[in-house]
């Protein structure tokens, strides 16, 4: 036994950038069974192989870890809620998304990237987990994104992408820097603000964030686009970010207190505020718009 702390440990698996997965089996009684799943990895091509990891807190660990026929379901970028579903619905999970069965027999997501249907190669059995090797008997492959999981969150490369794309005039890329309970802001005459630079081009805007709030004091590990709209002038993008030291940089504002504070300026306040609601529900989205009309997109789950 070894004494490694395993929250941090979980968390330092949970940096490896996956995609979303949904495995599906039938159980003893022919009931489709499935859960999400990062775990997924492709093996072999000749024979080709795939591979899967189902723990054994699962409620159908059993009907898994005793297959004869499963499928393994890349989730596209949009399909959040069918990810949420298979990860967390206590219900019939097939009930609200739509699948459909294949000649094998096996269950397969409608609107999914890829699908694999496979046969149960090996099952290893692996600490509070087992390697679930499946043999690729057929497969679909649709055209399009994956959707993306890094850090307990979703993300779609495409609305990254947006927030990233070149825009007329002045570009503005901020961070919404959480430490604890509290957010770090900028004091500006108009009011605060999440901290900013301001972007020559569109390369590596991220990274230039980073190094700038470093530069500043402030060391941050930042997280998915979270605000993309065009105020006055500017474009401004901002992030969700984590303080990954305190410092007195910035001025540190209670989330509870964010609807006390006087902001720079109304799209800034609306932003924030979104921010304080979704800090409590955890279930983040993106926006994209201008300083006052816009969508808020495909909301993803923190864990
Ligand atoms: C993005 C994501 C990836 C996951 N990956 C795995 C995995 O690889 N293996 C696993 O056993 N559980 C994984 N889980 C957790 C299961 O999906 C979750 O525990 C399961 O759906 C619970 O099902 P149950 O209520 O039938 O026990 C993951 C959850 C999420 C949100």
């Amino acid at each position: 036994m070894t004494s490694l702390d395993s929250r941090a440990l979980r968390s330092a698996f949970g940096s490896f950038m996956t995609g979303v997965t949904v495995v599906t089996t039938r159980d003893a009684a022919g009931r489709p069974v499935g859960f999400t799943a990062n775990s997924f990895s492709s093996v072999s091509l000749e024979p080709p192989l795939l591979l899967v990891c189902p723990g054994k807190f699962l409620s159908s660990f059993d009907s898994f870890a005793g297959c004869t026929h499963f499928a393994v379901n890349v989730l596209a970028e949009g399909q959040e809620d069918v990810a949420t579903t298979f990860a967390s619905y206590k219900g019939d999970r097939f009930a609200r998304v739509d699948h459909g069965e294949d000649a094998l027999g096996n269950v397969l997501i409608g609107g999914a990237l890829s699908r694999f249907s496979c046969r149960t190669h090996e099952v290893i059995d692996a600490g509070d987990h087992a390697i679930l090797i499946g043999e690729v008997q057929a497969f679909t492959h649709a055209g399009g994104r994956g959707l993306g999981y890094a850090g307990g969150r979703f993300f779609s490369l495409g609305l990254e992408r947006a927030a990233l794309e070149p825009a007329d005039g002045a570009a503005l890329c901020g961070a919404i820097i959480s430490l604890g309970d509290d957010v770090l802001l900028e004091k500006t005459d108009a009011g605060f603000r999440p901290p900013q630079v301001v972007a020559q081009d569109h390369e590596n805007t991220r990274t230039r964030l980073v190094q700038e709030l470093a530069r500043r004091g402030q060391p941050v590990t930042l997280g998915p686009a979270y605000s993309v709209f065009r105020d006055d002038a500017a474009q401004s993008s901002y992030f969700l970010a984590t303080a990954t030291g305190a410092s007195d940089a910035f001025t540190r504002c209670p989330v509870r207190e964010i609807p006390d504070q006087t902001f720079a300026s109304s799209a800034i306040r609306d932003m924030m505020m979104r921010f304080a609601v979704e800090t409590r529900t955890r279930n983040f989205g993106l926006y994209i718009g201008d300083a006052r009309h816009g969508d808020v997109h495909q909301p993803f789950e923190r864990t």
